[in-house]
């Protein structure tokens, strides 16, 4: 069975040398008797006690070391415009039509999921993919292939699209298109014998956003009143000198910013800036804040770690064939993300294969599998056939209110794995409702099995009583206690919305809403060390390395796991009174330095305190909270540590209330 290794990329700027607020502060003071005279007992032991720990000297000069991405930001730091609070849903025509996508064909489809409750069900976006160009025009201006989309005929002028988009606009729809970052498109690569594709000279078949990103947009947005838009980047990959669309089809040589399945050779920065472009001038054409970035660099150039910071939805993995294997490695792209994703940006683990090949309506367990997955994990619910040939069955599948809703929910939690043992998997997803959660117990392999979650996986009391709803058979079970344990078949998901007392009665773990927390810096070094040290991705409720979280030999069952050199935010946005954690080195850990654990509220430092090397125990921290915005957990590990690694760090039982 493949599974994908999840891949680290963040960079901490080890290089920038540049004071807190705190710090240049208390430097400032020192230099001034009668001031320092004014500084508490407190405040002087815990300036010493950092300074030791930053192996600075103490003098009125001192400089913090404090690297500038381990410093406060005072925001939540994600892309925040737009119009995706919840996962994007709709039809995208790709892997039913592939370039012979004309609007008779894409209308059709869109009067079905009007006409048979689907449209009502969610689905609103009904987006054009690859294939729409005829080329760009003399003008610089990009140009509609009419033939397949007469509705954009426009007489005596330019074609437009915006006959199409006032006509989904008005059977209730949003309008979606498709570009390139780059100056080509995926299809010019890859369907390069379609009779669909851009025509004219090398210059007029470059119909990409590069070097034309404004001039589009404001068409694509402005003029033409589209509501979403998938960037794809094969104009970064796949143009390189040699490759065949260069040598067969005469397109210009570009250096490729992206060298797939390769992060060492590919210029991450260098995609970063174009796609923040992207996000910069669809935030400035859309006041009304109404419409979507989908980024689509495949889980390449590290997509998987900023895509949050320009755009709604990011492509994790490549992309989706019908088939099982290819389901589970898409699958994998996401587990295990769970800190990334929230209300306004979601791992994109590609579009629904139901309804295709091993997806069909005679696979329906494996179709119930792959929907209840990507429910589970907030992922965008894009179904991807041709939905006019669509039996009742899988119209039923796909409208299933009870899984919609749990993809839907207004927490944008994403599941989290709490089993995970050869075929089995459990899968939790903390709703917004206290004490409510979505579960999915999910069988990969060809031979069935059982599998059992416990209240404390549920981030339930234990022992008091649970409702459980299986929300593919629409029953409610008996009341629970204990396990929940079901008998899966080969490839069976079971799916339940569940609902009880929380596992801490007066407050919420942090780990229960991780839609809340953004990975400002995850603490991986540079790309070249990622590579020889998978599993680097800051967790919840597990290591980065995805085993249990454990202080000073004692378990911890629920916390945020990551390594040191990592800053989180999390928006608080004043709902809360207190945090309190307690803070330590996770076993195994090297314990040759101590690390510094910092709490930010609202840009100040709220407190510190160091979990020392050796064998030091949790150190408790609880802060008073209310007013505040945005809380920040800062982790520095001391620049004495040996290993290349930052050591692997928890802010265990972290919770608010
Ligand atoms: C890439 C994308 C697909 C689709 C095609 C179109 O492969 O990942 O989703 O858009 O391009 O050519």
């Amino acid at each position: 069975m493949r599974r994908t290794t999840a891949r680290r990329c963040t960079r901490c700027d080890w290089q920038a040398q540049r004071r807190t607020p705190e710090i240049a502060g208390a430097a400032r003071r020192s230099t001034h008797r009668q001031a320092a005279a004014a500084v508490t007992r407190n405040r002087v032991m815990k300036s010493l006690l950092l300074a030791l720990l930053m192996c600075l000297p103490l003098s009125a000069g001192a400089q913090d070391t404090t690297p500038e991405a381990l410093r406060p930001s005072a925001h939540f730091s994600v892309y925040g415009h737009g119009a995706a609070a919840t996962p994007p849903m709709g039809f995208n025509p790709w892997n039913a039509f592939r370039t012979e996508v004309d609007q008779a064909r894409i209308l059709a489809v869109a009067e079905f999921i009007e006409q048979h409750g689907l449209q009502q069900a969610g689905y609103r976006y009904i987006n054009i993919d690859d294939g729409w160009w005829l080329k760009r025009g003399a003008d610089g201006r990009i140009q509609i292939r009419t033939s397949m989309f007469p509705i954009a005929t426009v007489d005596g002028g330019a074609a437009s699209f915006r006959a199409w988009t006032d006509k989904l606009h008005a059977m209730g729809f949003k309008a979606g298109l498709y570009t390139d970052v780059g100056r080509n498109a995926c299809s010019q690569a890859f369907d390069r014998h379609s009779p669909n594709l851009p025509i004219g000279t090398a210059a007029e078949r470059e119909i990409g956003l590069q070097g034309f990103e404004a001039g589009d947009l404001r068409t694509m947005f402005q003029d033409w009143g589209f509501d979403y838009l998938k960037v794809d980047a094969c104009g970064l990959a796949d143009f390189g000198q040699g490759s065949e669309p260069v040598l067969q089809s005469g397109h210009q040589a570009v250096r490729p910013l992206i060298v797939r399945r390769d992060p060492v050779a590919t210029d991450r920065t260098g995609v970063e800036t174009q796609y923040a472009r992207v996000g910069r001038l669809l935030a400035a054409l859309n006041p009304d804040e109404d419409y979507v970035l989908a980024i689509c660099p495949w889980g390449e150039a590290g997509v998987r770690d900023w895509g949050g910071r320009h755009g709604h939805l990011w492509r994790t993995s490549p992309d989706i064939e019908p088939t099982w294997d290819s389901m589970l490695v898409n699958l994998d792209s996401t587990v295990g993300r769970e800190l990334y994703a929230g209300p306004g940006r979601w791992n994109d683990p590609d579009m629904l294969a139901v309804g295709l090949g091993e997806f069909d309506d005679r696979h329906l367990v494996n179709a119930r599998s792959h929907f209840s997955l990507w429910a589970v994990l907030g992922a965008p619910l894009l179904m991807g056939f041709d939905l006019t040939q669509a039996p009742a069955s899988l119209i039923e599948l796909l409208s299933n209110p009870e899984v919609i809703a749990i993809n839907q929910d207004p927490a944008g939690n994403q599941a989290s794995v709490v089993v995970n043992q050869g075929d089995l998997q459990v899968l939790v997803k903390p709703l917004a409702a206290s004490g409510e959660r979505a579960v999915v117990l999910f069988n990969r392999g060809d031979t069935a099995t059982s599998a059992q979650v416990t209240p404390a996986q549920l981030k339930l009391a234990d022992g008091a009583p649970y409702q459980a709803r299986d929300v593919w058979k629409h029953q409610a079970l008996a009341t629970q206690r204990g396990a929940l344990q079901v008998r899966l078949a080969p490839h069976e998901a079971a799916m339940f919305k569940v609902a009880g007392a929380p596992v801490i009665g007066d407050a919420k773990l942090l780990t229960e809403m991780t839609g809340r927390i953004h990975v400002a810096v995850d603490g991986a070094p540079d790309e070249v060390s990622r590579q020889s040290t998978p599993g680097l991705v800051p967790r919840a409720d597990l290591s980065p390395s995805g085993v249990p979280l454990r202080i000073a030999g004692q378990s911890i069952p629920y916390g945020l796991g990551a390594l040191a050199n990592s800053r989180f935010e999390v928006r608080l946005g004043k709902d809360f009174r207190q945090f309190s954690t307690r803070v330590g080195l996770q076993d195994g850990a090297r314990r040759d330095a101590g690390v510094v654990f910092r709490v930010y509220g609202d840009g100040r430092l709220l407190q510190e305190v160091t979990a020392g090397a050796g064998d030091a125990q949790a150190v408790p921290v609880t802060v008073p909270v209310d007013g505040i915005d945005v809380l920040e957990l800062v982790a520095i590990a001391s620049p004495q540590a040996k290993a290349a690694l930052p050591p692997a760090i928890v802010w265990g039982d972290a919770q608010l209330r």
